[in-house]
């Protein structure tokens, strides 16, 4: 199970996949983070920064889809909602996990339980939500075209 982009995870060729990338990227950065034993600190700060970036891409999403008129769009914003709640809920579990030091096999342990809930979190959605807003991208170009790079908010968070 390896977390990272390939083009089966295509939906868009824009915007979306651009996102996407970025999302993946920003998992592995932490999955790195966590294998070299980094501060728990630095691993909630990429964690929150990993709630915020999925929390504007997702409203992005939906606002392409009320665009391209996507008749599953209330159903997927549930699920956005959902996925929100579900990576609050483990981000708390994963950093009580973290205090928890029992020597040096615990790391990869938890590494493992991390790497396999965001693999099912964010890969999974992408395989089997995501992928139903293929036959719709044509409509969503105009109004993916007016949307910069996930990327561009990161001055949000910081200025
Ligand atoms: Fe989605």
């Amino acid at each position: 199970m390896i977390i990272e982009w390939n083009d089966q995870l295509a939906i868009d060729n824009s915007i979306i996949d651009e996102d996407h990338k970025f999302l993946i990227a920003k998992i592995t950065g932490l999955l790195d983070s966590i294998h070299r034993g980094d501060e728990k600190d630095a691993i909630l700060r990429q964690l929150h920064v990993i709630k915020l970036f999925s929390e504007e891409h997702f409203k992005r999403e939906e606002e392409l889809q009320k665009a391209a008129r996507f008749p599953d769009a209330e159903r997927h914003k549930a699920i956005h909602v959902n996925l929100l709640d579900v990576l609050i809920f483990n981000i708390k579990r994963m950093m009580v996990d973290y205090s928890v030091n029992d020597g040096g096999e615990s790391v990869a342990r938890r590494l493992q339980a991390i790497e396999k809930f965001l693999y099912k979190w964010l890969i999974n959605h992408i395989q089997v939500e995501d992928a139903k807003m293929k036959p719709f991208v044509a409509e969503m170009r105009e109004r993916a075209a007016k949307m910069s790079p996930l990327r561009g908010f990161i001055h949000k968070l910081v200025g």
